[in-house]
């Protein structure tokens, strides 16, 4: 097998990426600044590595140099509008723990803070209605997107992208030196971790809503179904999850039904669908 092709093979057993045909120059500028680093000849030698299976750290520096982490604040605008008007009423009122949702690829961490600013948009309008408030956990595979997610320090071109000049007012506190910070109760409501998507979710407990967004499509139709499988077992009912805009539900999953709110869409678990990962009910 040519390396390009073994390389391909390594990647989507690691981390559900497929390349497929005519990515070579995309592996190879990718990789470069970390075949240099490492004194490496070529993608040979590196795919020589990899299978070695030797090394976790060049096995992650390589995983996080393919994947690709494009993101903006508000996404798509309508999954935010559909979770402060729809989703977050559904679940307000009087409930055992906080309402807990998962963002699921959360790159450098605009997903999950402004999550976080749409559920303090909501208890500033409703105050009270979610008593028992919103938890938010924010996982990616990639290291070096978590800590700058972790730190909630942006640049001027990053914060331009999606941020309204009243959120950045409202949300951001400024450095003095062209960067912003996300406030401190926007973050403390969020907790970042590693986690791989191809393996178990059973750590991160029971959850109502799951952002999932702007991932699968980089994944197989096997890597896709599986992944809806346990998200689904992982929500406990109704269990809410959003897909990004080019990501439509089609044949990967039957657990869901969709939810048609204006101009978004939102899934919802469908009846004696998901639920059972843990006998604590979280
Ligand atoms: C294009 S970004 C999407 C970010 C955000 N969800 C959004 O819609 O703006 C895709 C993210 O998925 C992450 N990713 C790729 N493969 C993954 C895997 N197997 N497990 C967890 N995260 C993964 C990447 O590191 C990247 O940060």
């Amino acid at each position: 097998m040519v390396d390009y092709e073994r390389f391909c093979r390594f990647l989507e057993q690691s981390c559900g990426i497929v390349l497929g045909p005519g990515k070579m120059y995309l592996v190879s500028s990718r990789l470069a600044p970390l075949l240099r680093e490492q004194g490496l000849s070529g993608l040979g030698e590196l795919v020589q590595r990899l299978e070695s299976g030797r090394s976790r750290a060049l096995r992650v520096a390589v995983v996080d140099a393919m994947t690709t982490n494009e993101t903006l604040w508000f996404r798509d605008g309508h999954p935010f509008e559909l979770l402060k008007e729809e989703v977050l009423e559904r679940l307000s009122g009087p409930r055992a723990g906080p309402v807990r949702i998962w963002s699921a690829a959360c790159s450098t961490g605009q997903e999950p803070y402004s999550i976080s600013m749409a559920v303090q948009e909501c208890n500033e309008k409703s105050p009270g209605r979610l008593p028992a408030g919103v938890e938010i956990i924010a996982t990616d595979i990639s290291p070096s997107v978590l800590k700058q997610a972790r730190e909630g320090i942006y640049e001027e071109l990053e914060l331009r992208r999606g941020l309204s000049p009243e959120r950045r007012q409202r949300f951001f506190r400024d450095l003095g030196d062209g960067r912003m910070q996300v406030r401190e109760d926007i973050r403390r409501r969020v907790t970042f971790r590693e986690l791989n998507l191809l393996q178990s979710y059973v750590g991160l407990g029971r959850l109502d809503v799951v952002f999932l967004r702007n991932v699968l499509i980089y994944f197989s139709h096997e890597n896709k179904s599986d992944i809806l499988r346990r998200v689904a077992q992982a929500l406990r009912p109704p269990g809410y999850l959003f897909l990004g805009g080019s990501e439509p539900m089609a044949s990967y999953s039957d657990a869901f039904e969709m939810v048609r709110c204006r101009r978004g869409v939102v899934y919802r678990l469908k009846e004696g669908a998901g639920g059972g990962i843990n006998a604590r009910g979280r």
